[in-house]
């Protein structure tokens, strides 16, 4: 009984902060202090701007019962201000509420606030919009990009203020930039700026600390007075050696990998990258038994949803799976990996017992025939809300207003080509991927450093459309200033082409609202040629009488060829079998499609998920969702339209 009034309290004060404490590093003993006792963090990096939010629970208890007792989290300032002073920070972008239940499950923070993150995330997460001043240099004390950093932060950080440890929140430190010694700027000023900014906000007591390559020439541009230095490294190497580079920067303090690599990026058309468990396992080892404080990067890696996936130099986007071959998989599940990390964790420090939360349950809800919808020439006036704007010469995507997705730009042929006649972007300028079609007839595909031209035919007049697709902005390295669209003129022979119509598309909110509709039926295309872009649209129902639904399940695309599928409105991401690698692992790795299409309708319906748990608070099983749980049987749910967009 008492036991049972204990867990009552528990969960009435689950949802303010606890008391305030202390933490700080101790040069002299080579070691953070919490509370006046000497503290160590083996940390996790978990992105919630990467998983729905009906799931953080779910992975943050999966991270805790790891024997993690900290996780570290960027926070994308794109996601998050869309258009100048526009915040959004409800549903999956609600960072406080993750925060409040890492510290309700148990875990400390690690934040990492930007303001550039990298991360494989659009632009590393600086918003598009920065780009409106052309010549802007980011992460420099650029004055208009200072501007926009100030206001961002002061948004930003005292939001975060009351979530510091010493304010009673889990946050125990907070990293300024990411990674700058890796920059070509090398604006110590910017890095000074950013340190008076943040201890504005956030107070002098706080433990602000930089990332950077375990290298001395990366520390020499990263680190700076006041922010204690920390290295990044992976697997494999010499752990000595790569923590002698701190060293080099901060003499005395704690040892810190704030990213120690458990897997790796993909990109489209490489293979799925793939990290040894036993060679994770060792590395991991040797660090905890210096002492050192570890941060796996990724612990859960997720999904790039939507457009949201970065790109690197020479241009190679990141797909849609962010799987990292992380310990948790980018649905969630429980690996190999996770129970050897847990295994090392476990002879350094005491870890939780009782059951790990499980692997979700999938469903396979079988074949969902697709039906033709309008072609995107022939839905413009529907897709393009503000309607078009007419230019000599083309504009890009900012330009434009447009950050994301698709531009339909339009003109005419202005002489007769009766024979095959080149198609070019001499200076490389489609960013990223054109769908080319003359006179309704598709004619080919330029690709930003893969394919500068291509041969048309037609009659002088005739009408040429060209859907370009912003494949994702660069996130790393000198070229992030990535901007989108036709960025340099196209010839035609050795004219230029005049004369632009151009469409902003707001396809995802035509597909939100339901305004797509069918085509007059035409006669399909020979199976080998390229289509013209198109959507395509089908439905299917949660069936009624199994327990448990509904489930997670994976999206397959076998004969299709390159799009984005949006399920009930929500823009799931990139599909691209034939380049892979996310189609090519279907035969022996189930699980690195695309995240499914279930928890629209969980959301939807604010189901939650409940398992019993072991707790180490309350000593007892503590059933953690029983008070916002409210027991409501789906049946037969309809999704909608499972729009894709195909090329
Ligand atoms: C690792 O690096 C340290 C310090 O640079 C060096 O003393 C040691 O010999 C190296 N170990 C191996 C196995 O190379
Ligand atoms: C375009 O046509 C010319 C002449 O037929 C040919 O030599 C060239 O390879 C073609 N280019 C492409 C990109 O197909
Ligand atoms: C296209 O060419 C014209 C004339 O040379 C030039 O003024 C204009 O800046 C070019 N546009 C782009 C997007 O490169």
């Amino acid at each position: 009984m008492s036991l049972l009034r204990f867990g009552v309290t528990l969960l009435l004060f689950a949802h303010s902060l606890g008391d305030p404490g202390t933490f700080s590093v101790d040069y002299e003993n080579d070691c953070f202090r919490k509370d006046g006792e000497v503290f160590r963090y083996i940390s996790g990096s978990i992105h919630y701007n990467r998983i729905p939010r009906v799931y953080w629970k779910d992975r943050l208890l999966k991270m805790y019962m790891a024997g993690l007792n900290a996780v570290q989290t960027y926070i994308p300032w794109n996601y998050h201000e869309e258009s100048p002073g526009r915040y959004s920070f409800s549903g999956d972008q609600d960072v406080e509420y993750f925060l409040q239940l890492a510290k309700d499950i148990g875990l400390l923070v690690i934040l990492r606030p930007g303001p550039y993150i990298c991360g494989e995330w659009d632009m590393g997460g600086l918003p598009a919009w920065l780009l409106n001043k052309k010549d802007i240099v980011l992460r420099s004390s650029d004055p208009d990009y200072i501007t926009a950093v100030d206001a961002w932060m002061g948004k930003l950080l005292p939001m975060m203020k009351p979530y510091l440890y010493q304010n009673g929140g889990p946050i125990i430190t907070v990293q300024v930039e990411n990674e700058y010694g890796s920059y070509f700027a090398c604006d110590y000023n910017y890095m000074r700026h950013l340190t008076k900014l943040f201890r504005s906000h956030l107070g002098d007591d706080v433990v602000l600390f930089t990332t950077d390559g375990a290298g001395v020439s990366f520390l020499k541009c990263g680190s700076i007075q006041d922010l204690y230095a920390t290295v990044d490294f992976g697997p494999g190497g010499n752990v000595t050696a790569a923590f002698d580079a701190q060293r080099h920067a901060e003499p005395r303090g704690p040892l810190v990998n704030s990213e120690f690599y458990t897997g790796w990026l993909d990109h489209w058309g490489s293979r799925h990258s793939v990290v040894s468990t036993a060679r994770v396992a060792k590395s991991l080892n040797e660090i905890l038994s210096m002492g050192a404080n570890v941060n796996l990067y990724m612990f859960i890696g997720g999904t790039n949803f939507g457009y949201w996936n970065g790109a690197n130099t020479p241009f190679a986007p990141q797909p849609t799976s962010y799987d990292y071959d992380a310990p948790l998989s980018e649905a969630g599940d429980l690996t190999e990996k996770y129970f050897a990390i847990r295994e090392v964790i476990k002879m350094h420090r005491k870890i939780p017992e009782g059951p790990i939360p499980p692997t979700t349950p999938k469903f396979a809800y079988g074949t969902v025939v697709m039906k033709q919808l309008q072609t995107v020439s022939d839905a413009l006036e529907i897709l393009s809300f503000s309607g078009p704007v007419k230019g000599m010469y083309p504009q890009t995507f900012i330009e434009l207003s447009q950050a994301f997705g698709y531009v339909l730009y339009r003109t005419r042929l202005p002489v007769d080509c009766s024979t095959p006649t080149p198609l070019s972007s001499p200076l490389n300028g489609v960013h990223d991927r054109a769908y080319v079609s003359v006179d309704g007839v598709s004619a080919g595909i330029l690709e930003r450093n893969r394919a500068i031209s291509i041969n048309v035919t037609g009659k002088s007049g005739s009408q040429v459309d060209i859907l370009v697709e912003n494949m994702g902005r660069i996130n790393y390295g000198k070229s992030i200033n990535d901007f989108k669209g036709l960025v340099s003129n196209l010839t035609l022979g050795a004219d230029t082409l005049l004369g632009w119509t151009m469409y902003s598309l707001s396809i995802d909110e035509a597909v939100s609202q339901g305004l797509l509709g069918e085509t007059k039926p035409t006669a399909p295309p020979a199976p080998a040629a390229l289509s013209l872009p198109a959507f395509y649209g089908g439905s299917f129902i949660i069936p009624d009488g199994i327990p448990d639904l509904p489930q997670d399940t994976y999206i397959k695309l076998p004969q299709w060829r390159k799009g984005q599928v949006w399920i009930n409105g929500f823009n799931l991401g990139r599909y691209w079998p034939s380049r892979g690698p996310q189609g090519l692992l279907a035969n022996h790795q189930q699980g690195l499609y695309f995240r499914e299409c279930l928890f629209f309708n969980v959301k939807m319906h604010t189901r939650e998920k409940c398992f019993m748990y072991y707790h180490r608070a309350v000593d007892t099983l503590w059933d953690l969702c029983s008070v916002a749980f409210t027991k409501k049987k789906i049946i037969a749910v309809r999704l909608d339209v499972c729009e894709a967009l195909f090329f």
